[in-house]
């Protein structure tokens, strides 16, 4: 079994203090056995941060990417820049881009394409939002969303993909979904992977959306998650190793 993976999303916070401080903390601990942590900080801290976490195990990630290699994009980064900072996660495809710059499915698909060219593992997040659920569409809206991906990518770059299930409704609100709700989503997800091919079972399945250290272990180890997408929460040290210990033998 592939190691519970635990990626912390910074979104736009943190300064140069704030990295080195959060860093240096979190380096000093040890990985629990069998999680993989990647932090995902602000384009401008990815330099420091690989810096920081220089022979610590802790593995460096981004949060976004444009699709193409290179070219005249104002203020975009590719995965080659990316992948020049020693990083080897992208999370695509955030509920809070598809929203602000209307990402649609299809540009996240190609931000994953993008990802895996550039040997980066895309952690693809999908979710449905409140007024969605309400009216039963969440399977729909997901489905939607993975079926994008998977048509771009194929079984076998779907089998390097990561997939992140972060309701919207969730995400920032300390309304974690809760470990059932979370599971039956990620269930339906592992059903959709094996329908188009059987080794897309070992597909990682995060869940994401107000993941603290007090509710980590019960959501981890329901059977179909494996492991989490952690935003405000890691943006503390303590609070984010004890999601990442939480994740221990899950
Ligand atoms: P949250 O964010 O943990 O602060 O809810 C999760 C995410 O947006 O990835």
């Amino acid at each position: 079994m592939p190691d519970t993976l635990v990626a912390g999303n910074w979104k736009m916070h943190g300064s140069r203090a704030m990295v080195r401080e959060l860093l240096g903390s979190l380096s000093r601990r040890a990985i629990p056995r069998g999680v993989e942590v990647v932090v995902c900080p602000p384009y401008p801290y990815l330099a420091l941060a690989a810096e920081l976490l220089q022979g610590s195990g802790i593995v460096l990630g981004a949060q976004d990417l444009h699709p193409e290699p290179q070219g005249a994009f104002t203020g975009e980064v590719s995965g080659s820049m990316l992948r020049d900072l020693g990083c080897r996660y992208v999370i695509v495809g955030h509920s809070e881009r598809r929203q602000h710059a209307q990402e649609s499915s299809e540009r996240v698909a190609l931000k994953a394409e993008a990802a895996l060219r550039e040997q980066l593992t895309p952690i693809v997040c999908v979710g449905e939002s409140e007024q969605q659920r309400e009216r039963g569409e969440t399977f729909g809206v997901i489905g939607t969303q993975l079926d994008a991906l998977t048509a771009r990518l194929g079984a076998t770059g779907t089998a390097r993909a990561v997939i992140a299930y972060e309701p919207v409704w969730a995400i920032g609100t300390g309304r974690t979904a809760t470990p059932e709700q979370a599971q039956e989503v990620h269930a339906f997800l592992r059903t959709r992977l094996v329908r188009l091919a059987s080794e897309l079972a070992a597909v990682r399945v995060l869940y994401g959306g107000s993941v603290k250290a007090d509710n980590a272990r019960q959501l981890f180890g329901m059977p179909d998650i494996d492991g989490g997408l952690i935003g405000g929460a890691s943006l503390k040290a303590d609070e984010f190793a004890a999601i990442c210990d939480g994740a221990e033998g899950s």
